[in-house]
This record gives C-alpha cells, sequence and structure tokens, in this order.
C-alpha cells in the first residue's frame, strides 16, 4: 500500500486547513498573548483536521494494523466499496436533485406558478420520483447480488471509512446503458457493431481455429459486445466458440453493472438467485429536449440471463495493465475495440499493451476497431484517422477491411429526444504479420 495520487491530494487539502489554523492561532495569540485559549484551540482544530483524513486511517492501518482490520481493504476492494456507496445513494441523490425542480418553481411569481401547475409540470416531477423509485428496485438487488459475490459483508459495507463519492452521474450512465446493451431499443446502436465484428471474425477465422482463439475486449462496459462474441458458435457451444473472452473494463461501477446480467454468475450463485425483469426509465434524468412527458417517462425492459457463458471472463482492470495468462494455450488472438481507442489519456499506451499482448501468439493476430475519435480526460495526443492508419503500420498492423465511408451511429441517442446525436465512425479489421 502506498500513498496514492489521492492521498497526496488530499495531504494538499490538509496543509491548506492547518495552515487557516495557524492564521486563526497567530491573530488570537496577538490579541491574547497571555491566555492559553489561541494554543488550546490551535491543537484541536488540527486534531480534527488530521482525524478525518484518508492519510491518518491509511497510517492508523499501518501501525495498528488488524485492531483496524475494517479500515484496511484492498485498492480493488476500495474501488467496489465505492461503487456500492454510490450506488446505494442514487435514490436520494436523484431524488434530491428532481426535488429541486419544485424548489425552482417556486421561485417563479405566484401568477408564473399557475399558469405553468395548468401544464401537468409538478406531476410530471411526481412521476419521475415514482420512476426513480422504480430504477431502484433494480439497483438495491445489484447492490446485494454484488456484495454476495465480492464477499463484502454488512458490516464492511457500513463501517468502511470510504465517503459516498460524488458521482450519482457515473450511477446513472451505467444504468442507461442497460438501453445500450441489453433492450431492443438499442439494437440500432449494437447490432451494425456486433454484424461488422462478426463479419470479419468468419472471414478470418475458420470454426476450428475460434477453439484456439482468444479474443479481448478492452473497455467492454456493459458487455453485450464480448457477450455476443462468446456465443457466436451457438451458447456453449464448446467446439464452435472462441476458447476464451477476455471482457476488460476499468470502471467498478460499469463492471458491477456487467455482472448484474447474469443472473448466476459463476454457475454455483449461493442463493440460488433466479433470473429477474426490471422495468428501467432511463430518460427521466433529464428535463432538457424532451417532446412530451410520456416520451421522457417511457420505460424499457431489461430481462437479466440465467447465467453467463462459460468461455466469458469479466474483469475490472485497466487494460494497460492486462495481462494475457497462459497465452501459449491459444493459437491465434483477437483485440476488439469498440467506442475505445479515443477513450485514453494516451492512445500509444494502448498500442503499445496491444502489441505487448500480441506479440507471443504465433498464430493469427487481428484487431478490429469501431469508434469515432471524441477524445476525453487530459489526451496527451489527439490524432485523426489518417494519423492513426500511419501509426497502425508503424506497429506492424495491415489493413485488412476498412469502410472508407464514416458509418452513422448513435450512442446512448434518445430517438424521440429533441437531440439525437450521431457518431460517423471508424471502422476496420487489420492483421499482424511480423
Ligand atoms: C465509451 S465506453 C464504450 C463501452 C462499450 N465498448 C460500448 O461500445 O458500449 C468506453 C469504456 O471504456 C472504459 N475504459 C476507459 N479506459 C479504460 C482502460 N484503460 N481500461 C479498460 N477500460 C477502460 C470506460 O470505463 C468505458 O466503460
Amino acid at each position: 500500500m502506498s500513498l496514492s495520487v489521492e492521498n497526496s491530494k488530499e495531504l494538499n487539502h490538509i496543509l491548506t486547513r492547518i495552515s487557516i489554523a495557524l492564521l486563526i492561532y497567530v491573530l488570537l495569540q496577538s490579541n491574547f498573548p497571555n491566555s492559553k485559549i489561541p494554543l488550546t484551540l490551535m491543537t484541536i482544530m488540527s486534531m480534527s483536521i488530521f482525524y478525518n483524513t484518508g492519510i491518518y486511517k491509511f497510517f492508523k492501518s499501518r501501525v495498528f494494523g488488524s485492531i483496524s482490520r475494517v479500515d484496511i481493504v484492498s485498492r480493488s476492494e476500495e474501488e467496489l466499496l465505492k461503487s456500492l456507496k454510490s450506488l446505494n445513494s442514487y435514490e436520494s441523490k436523484t431524488r434530491n436533485w428532481n426535488n429541486n425542480k419544485k424548489k425552482n418553481f417556486r421561485q417563479l411569481s405566484t401568477r408564473q406558478q399557475r399558469l405553468v401547475f395548468k401544464t401537468g409540470y409538478l406531476d410530471k416531477i411526481d412521476k419521475v420520483d415514482k420512476c426513480i423509485e422504480k430504477n431502484n428496485e433494480l439497483i438495491k438487488d445489484l447492490v446485494k447480488f454484488s456484495m454476495i459475490n465480492h464477499n463484502i459483508s454488512l458490516k464492511k459495507f457500513y463501517s468502511s471509512s470510504i465517503n459516498i463519492p460524488n458521482e450519482n452521474y457515473k450511477v446513472i450512465e451505467c444504468l442507461c446503458h442497460y438501453t445500450r446493451d441489453w433492450s431492443n431499443l438499442g439494437d440500432v446502436e449494437i447490432k451494425p457493431i456486433i454484424l461488422y465484428i462478426q463479419k470479419i471474425l468468419e472471414k478470418i477465422l475458420t470454426v476450428e481455429q475460434r477453439s484456439k482463439t482468444c479474443v479481448i475486449v478492452p473497455g467492454s462496459g456493459l458487455g453485450r459486445i464480448s457477450h455476443e462474441i462468446a456465443i457466436m458458435g451457438g451458447k456453449d457451444n464448446i467446439n464452435k466458440n472462441f476458447k476464451m473472452v477476455n471482457s476488460i473494463e476499468f470502471s467498478s461501477l460499469m463492471f458491477l453493472f456487467n455482472e448484474f446480467v447474469y443472473s448466476n454468475l459463476n454457475n454455483n450463485f449461493k442463493n440460488n438467485y433466479k433470473p429477474k425483469k426490471y422495468q428501467l426509465f432511463p430518460y427521466i434524468h433529464t428535463y432538457s429536449n424532451h417532446l412530451t412527458t410520456e416520451n421522457q417517462i417511457r420505460s424499457i425492459e431489461f430481462n437479466q440471463l440465467s447465467s453467463k457463458p462459460l468461455n466469458l471472463k469479466i474483469s475490472n482492470e485497466n487494460f494497460n495493465n492486462f495481462i494475457l495468462k497462459n497465452d501459449d494455450e491459444y493459437d491465434n488472438i483477437v483485440i476488439v475495440t469498440v467506442f475505445f481507442m479515443d477513450t485514453a489519456e494516451n492512445i500509444i499506451d494502448y498500442l503499445d499493451t496491444m502489441d505487448k499482448i500480441v506479440s507471443p501468439i504465433k498464430g493469427k493476430k487481428i484487431w478490429i476497431n469501431i469508434g469515432p475519435l471524441k477524445y476525453g480526460t487530459a489526451p496527451k495526443v489527439e490524432l485523426n484517422l489518417q494519423e492513426i492508419q500511419d501509426l497502425r503500420k508503424s506497429y506492424g498492423w495491415e489493413c485488412i477491411d476498412e469502410s472508407l465511408k464514416p458509418e452513422l451511429l448513435g450512442y446512448l441517442t434518445d430517438l424521440k429526444g429533441m437531440w439525437q446525436g450521431q457518431y460517423g465512425v471508424s471502422m476496420f479489421a487489420c492483421e499482424m504479420k511480423k
């Protein structure tokens, strides 16, 4: 365990607060030179600042070891706990946000309120509250399921010192991904992607080769694409399917939502959890760009699947740290990147990681990519498609299929809304011949 970036940020906060406390002390001391009050106050303030920090808990866990066992969690467990706490606060946070709509409404003049009231605006806010409650039914089950699955006890959950992160928007984003990945409404976005991947895979690998091939899907989100690749030759048909499909997702929230797709994740689920149907309301989380209330509160149905394909492995990790274990078991390898390459802070790191993963493989090495180039958080380089094509060549990737015209595809687009974004995505497949 070492001091992370978050810890060093926290250290900065402590130093700032202690400087303020020191300033107060100097001011009090100059006004009351003979009193012990300034020093006592300064000591109490410093102790309370330090006591509430993760750094104090970090040192406490190091010094007292097993005495404060509840505080000691591994990095990945800490991430899981954070995600579970965020999920647990979805209902209250979303309701607060919704209640603010009423508070804002009350700031109108009485005449204006009367006019708006007649449109049914307040009823709409109440309806959204009901939808939040329904969404939370899935979230409550998801929390329960994940706690059992990852051996997180109630005691650990409630006594952990991790504060509720400010990431309700991420919970909402994951929830809405059920529309893209696991409902009929998402077919328009996800089907063309799956069809392109299947077309390339069928062209490049024979059915016999599949059983000696490993597929890696980094940034797999809620996992529909990796699921479809895993069952390409028929569900659990070992001879006709890929030997292994590795779904790699960095966000713990996305990972937990993906796991929850399968009611029996490990084929030995202790609680005998049966697949359930959920009614979800993905469009309630914004009041913008709706034609009607009916559109805003329309729902999708999400049906859990009973079991995960045996050849599908879902892991919660950073693709750049991914190591393909037992690579000598595979003749061929396929990397499938979908709406992923532009998520990199350093896209060259992704290309290096891909190079490292494929290099020990003796047979076919394929890369299939679908996605736009909408660079996200603090990218170090922002390459256009032509520059990526040049880079591909430098690594030894030879293009075997590429559509010259960008394909229009939505991403979580509300097709009944007044704002409907589409990407002109590039689709290509490459083979490493070196
Ligand atoms: C735009 S989403 C696409 C999800 C999915 N491929 C799809 O098309 O629905 C990008 C995903 O990549 C994940 N991601 C970003 N950086 C990652 C990394 N370094 N390793 C693994 N996953 C990552 C994000 O958490 C997010 O779920």
